[in-house]
C-alpha cells in the first residue's frame, strides 16, 4: 500500500507510503481517496489526519509518472484536493521535512494544517516551466498574501515553516508545533472534531490594495529576470486571477495555463533536464545497489589550474584532502590561488569567515608519496603527457593502499592506457572536472574498459556529494563533451573560410542562447589548446580537414586572452572582445589564396551548422556506446558548455526540430561546394530515427 489506514481514538490516519518522497502517483492518490471515503463511512471518526512516512509529508506529483496516463487518471490530483474540501469530516495536514509541488497543494485542499518546524515548503513548479496545476496558485494567494505567495510560485524556493507560519495574519499554518507533527496534528484534530463550519481555503480572498500597480511591477521585474522562459510571467498571470477572478473560474484560468505551458519547448526543455540529471546517475549495467567503497579521505596530485579547484570540491563537502606536488614553490602557489578563491566568496558575503577557516583546516600538502598512500582516492592533475602520466601512475601503484581508487583527470589521454600503467586497472577511472573545476558543474566520469563496477558507484555518489552533475563516459579521444565540440569548432571555421566574420559566428550563436560563442570562448580557454591538439590530429588522422584560420592566427601569436590578442582584440586588464581588423586581414587573405569568393551566410545557417555538428556526432556517441542515453550528451551540455537551457541540449534541440528536418539541413549543407561533403554524412542512428520518424528521447 502507497497510503496505509488506521484510526486512533475517534481520528482516522491517513499516512502516505511511497518513498522516497511520498510521490502522489496514481497508487497513493487512491489510497488516501479510499482512506477519506471510509472515515467519513465510520460514525466512529470524528476527524481525519493526514501525513505522510519518512521523510517527507510530500514532494508532490510522482515524478516517474511524468506525461503518462497514469498521471491524470482519476482520482486526479485536483479530484483527490476536492474530495477532502467536501469532507464532512475535518480533515488536518501534518505537514513536516518535505511539502512541496502538489504536496502542498493537497494540503491546502484540507481544513486545517499542522507543521513541525524545519518543514521545506515550496511549490516548484515553476523550475520545470509549468505554474502549479492543482490549485495552487489560487490557494496560497488565499492563505499567504498576495505578495508572499507570489515570490514562492515565482521563484520555486522552498521557505522553513516557521517563518511562513511567523507572517502576520496568514492561515497557511494554522499551529506550528514543537516536535512530531503527527503527534500535534491528532491533538490539534480532537480539538477541532466539533467545530463547523469547516474551514475552507477557497473562501477566502486574495487581496491586494493596489492590486493592478502591484501586478504590473511584478510582470515587469519577472519578465527582465525571466528572458527565455514563459512560465514565470504566467505565474504571475494566474495569481493575478487568483484576486480577480471567482475561485471556480480561476482554477479554470490555471489549468488552462498549466495545459499550455506542458506543450512549450521550454517546458518540455526544462523536464527533460531534470529527468536527465537523475537518469545520469543509472547506469544500464551497475545496479542501484551496488556496493561502494569508502572516499573519506582524498589526494590530488598536481595543485595546478585544475588541481587547486578539485580540492575546493572536496574541502567544501567536508572531505579532507592532500595535495603533492614536485615543487614546495608549486605548492605554494596553488594553495594560494584557492586562498584568493575562497576569500572572493568571503568578501561578496558567500562564505562565513569561520566556513572558510574549517575548509582550509582540511587541507594538507606534501611533497612526499608516503603522506598520501592511506588515501581512499587520489585524483592525478598533472600535466597532459602521457610520460608524465606514466610515471605517476606507476607511482600511484607502487604506494596508494590497496583498493583504493585511482583517477585522472585527463582530458584527452586514452584512459585504458593510463589504466595499463598499474597492475590494479580496475581502480583506475577517468575524473574530467571542468575549468574552472570549483564552478562548473559537469564532471565526466570515463569508465575504462577494466574499471570496477564499485570504483564506477562510488565516483558517481561522490560526484554528487561534492555537488557535480556526473555523467559516464566511455573512453574515446575528448570523451563526450570536447569530441562533439571539436566537430562544431570544425564548422565555425569552415563558415570564416565561406564569408563570415568570427563575430557574426559568436552573435548569432549567443542569440540562440550559448554563453559564449566558438571564438570567444578559444580566446577564453587558449587558442593554443586546440593548436596543439590539430598539430596530433594532423599526424592521427591526416584525412581531418580544418580551416586553417585557426593555425594561422596561433602562428600571430594570438592565443586570446592570455596574449590580449586571438580572434579578438583585447585591452590590459578588461574581457571585452573587439573586433580586430587584423583578424579580419588574414581570414580575408587566406580565403582569397583559396580562391573564394565570400557569400553572405545568414544567422539561421550558422546556427543549424554549428548546433548540427554536435548532433551528427552525439548520434555516433550514442551508436558506439560511448554515452549510454542521449540524455546524458544533453546533460554534459547545459552543465559543461553553455547551451541553453530552455533547448534541453543538443540532442533534445534535435527532436525538438524533428530529426528528419536535421538530416534534410544536413543533406542540404552538403551540397555546399565548400563544406567538407564527408561532415554532413548523417550518422547511421540519426539516419535510421529520422527515416523511421523516431526521435533520441
Ligand atoms: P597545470 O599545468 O596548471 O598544472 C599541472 C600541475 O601538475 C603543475 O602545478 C605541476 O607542477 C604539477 N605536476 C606536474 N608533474 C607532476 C608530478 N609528476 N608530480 C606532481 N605534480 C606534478 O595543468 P592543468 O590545467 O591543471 O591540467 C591538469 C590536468 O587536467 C591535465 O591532464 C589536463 O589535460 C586536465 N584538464 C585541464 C583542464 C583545463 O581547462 N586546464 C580541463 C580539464 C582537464
Amino acid at each position: 500500500m502507497t497510503a496505509s489506514y488506521e484510526v486512533r481514538g475517534a481520528i482516522a490516519v491517513i499516512t502516505m507510503n511511497n518513498p522516497p518522497v511520498n510521490g502522489l502517483g496514481y497508487a497513493t492518490r487512491c489510497a488516501i481517496a479510499e482512506g477519506v471515503d471510509r472515515a467519513n463511512a465510520d460514525a466512529a471518526v470524528k476527524a481525519i489526519v493526514i501525513t505522510g512516512a519518512g521523510r517527507a509529508f510530500s514532494g508532490g506529483a510522482d515524478i516517474r509518472e511524468f506525461g503518462s496516463p497514469k498521471a491524470i487518471a482519476e482520482p486526479n490530483l485536483l479530484s483527490l484536493i476536492l474530495q477532502l474540501e467536501a469532507s464532512a469530516k475535518p480533515v488536518v495536514a501534518a505537514l513536516h521535512s518535505v511539502v512541496m509541488g502538489g504536496g502542498l497543494e493537497l494540503s491546502l485542499g484540507c481544513h486545517y494544517r499542522v507543521a513541525a518546524p524545519g518543514a521545506q515548503i515550496a511549490l516548484p513548479e515553476v523550475k520545470i516551466g509549468l505554474v502549479p496545476g492543482a490549485g495552487g496558485t489560487q490557494r496560497l494567494p488565499r492563505v499567504l498574501g498576495v505578495e508572499t505567495a507570489l515570490n514562492m510560485i515565482v521563484s520555486g524556493e522552498p521557505v522553513k515553516s516557521e517563518v511562513l507560519a511567523a507572517i502576520p495574519g496568514q492561515k497557511l499554518i494554522d499551529k506550528l508545533v514543537d516536535g512530531d507533527a503527527l503527534a500535534g496534528a491528532l491533538a490539534f484534530a480532537a480539538e477541532v472534531a466539533d467545530k463547523r463550519p469547516l474551514p475552507r481555503v477557497r473562501d477566502l480572498k486574495a487581496k491586494h490594495a493596489n492590486a493592478d500597480g502591484y501586478f504590473a511591477f511584478a510582470r515587469n521585474t519577472v519578465k527582465a529576470m525571466a528572458k527565455n522562459f514563459p512560465a514565470p510571467a504566467k505565474c504571475v498571470d494566474c495569481v493575478e486571477a487568483a484576486v480577480k477572478m471567482k475561485f471556480d473560474d480561476g482554477m479554470r484560468f490555471e489549468r488552462d495555463t498549466f495545459m499550455a505551458l506542458m506543450l512549450t519547448p521550454e517546458s518540455k526543455a526544462l523536464r527533460h533536464a531534470f529527468l536527465g540529471e537523475r537518469a545520469a546517475s543509472k547506469i544500464p549495467d551497475v545496479p542501484e545497489d551496488t556496493p561502494q567503497r569508502k572516499v573519506e579521505k582524498v589526494a590530488i596530485i598536481g595543485a595546478g589550474t585544475m588541481g587547486g579547484g578539485i580540492s575546493m570540491n572536496f574541502l567544501n563537502a567536508g572531505i579532507p584532502v592532500t595535495i603533492l606536488e614536485m615543487k614546495q614553490e608549486a605548492l605554494d602557489r596553488g594553495v594560494g590561488v584557492m586562498r584568493k578563491n575562497y576569500e572572493a566568496q568571503v568578501k561578496k558575503g558567500k562564505l562565513k569567515q569561520d566556513k572558510y577557516e574549517q575548509r582550509m583546516g582540511l587541507l594538507k600538502t606534501t611533497l612526499s608519496y608516503e603522506d598520501i598512500k592511506d588515501a581512499d582516492m587520489v585524483i592525478e592533475a598533472v600535466f597532459e603527457e602521457m610520460g608524465v602520466k606514466e610515471k605517476v601512475f606507476k607511482t600511484l601503484d607502487e604506494v596508494m593502499k590497496p583498493g583504493a581508487i585511482l583517477a585522472s583527470n585527463t582530458s584527452t589521454l586514452d584512459l585504458n592506457k593510463i589504466a595499463a600503467f598499474t597492475k590494479r586497472p580496475q581502480d583506475v577511472i577517468g575524473t574530467h572536472f571542468f575549468s574552472p573545476a570549483n564552478v562548473m558543474k559537469l564532471l565526466e566520469v570515463v569508465r575504462g574498459e577494466k574499471t570496477a563496477k564499485d570504483v564506477l558507484a562510488t565516483v558517481m555518489a561522490l560526484g554528487k556529494k561534492i555537488k557535480k552533475t556526473a555523467v559516464v563516459s566511455g573512453v574515446c579521444d575528448g570523451f563526450i563533451g570536447n569530441r562533439m565540440i571539436e566537430q562544431y569548432s570544425r564548422q565555425a571555421g569552415f563558415l570564416l573560410d565561406e564569408g563570415a566574420t568570427p563575430q557574426q559566428v559568436d552573435k548569432a550563436i549567443e542569440k540562440f542562447g550559448f554563453a559564449m560563442g566558438p571564438f570567444r570562448m578559444g580566446d577564453l580557454a587558449g587558442n593554443d589548446i586546440g593548436w596543439a591538439i590539430r598539430k596530433r590530429r594532423a599526424v592521427e588522422h591526416p584525412d581531418m580537414k580544418y580551416s586553417k584560420t585557426a593555425d594561422l592566427l596561433c602562428e600571430m601569436g594570438r592565443y586570446g586572452q592570455k596574449t590580449q590578442a586571438g580572434w579578438y582584440d583585447y585591452q590590459a586588464g578588461k574581457r571585452d572582445a573587439i573586433p580586430s581588423k587584423v583578424v579580419t586581414d588574414m581570414i580575408e587573405k587566406h580565403r582569397a589564396s583559396l580562391g573564394i569568393t565570400p557569400r553572405k551566410i545568414s544567422d539561421d545557417e550558422i546556427v543549424q551548422r554549428l548546433v548540427y555538428a554536435l548532433v551528427n556526432e552525439g548520434a555516433r556517441i550514442l551508436e558506439e556506446g560511448i554515452a549510454s542515453k542521449a540524455s546524458d550528451i544533453d546533460m554534459i551540455y547545459l552543465t559543461g558548455y553553455g547551451f541553453p537551457l530552455w533547448r534541453g541540449g543538443p540532442m533534445c534541440y534535435a527532436d525538438t526540430v524533428g530529426l528528419f528536418n536535421v538530416v534534410h539541413a544536413m543533406k542540404r549543407f552538403a551540397q555546399n561546394p565548400r563544406d567538407d561533403q564527408a561532415f554532413w554524412q548523417p550518422a547511421p542512428l540519426l539516419a535510421k530515427l529520422a527515416a523511421e520518424g523516431k526521435s533520441f528521447s
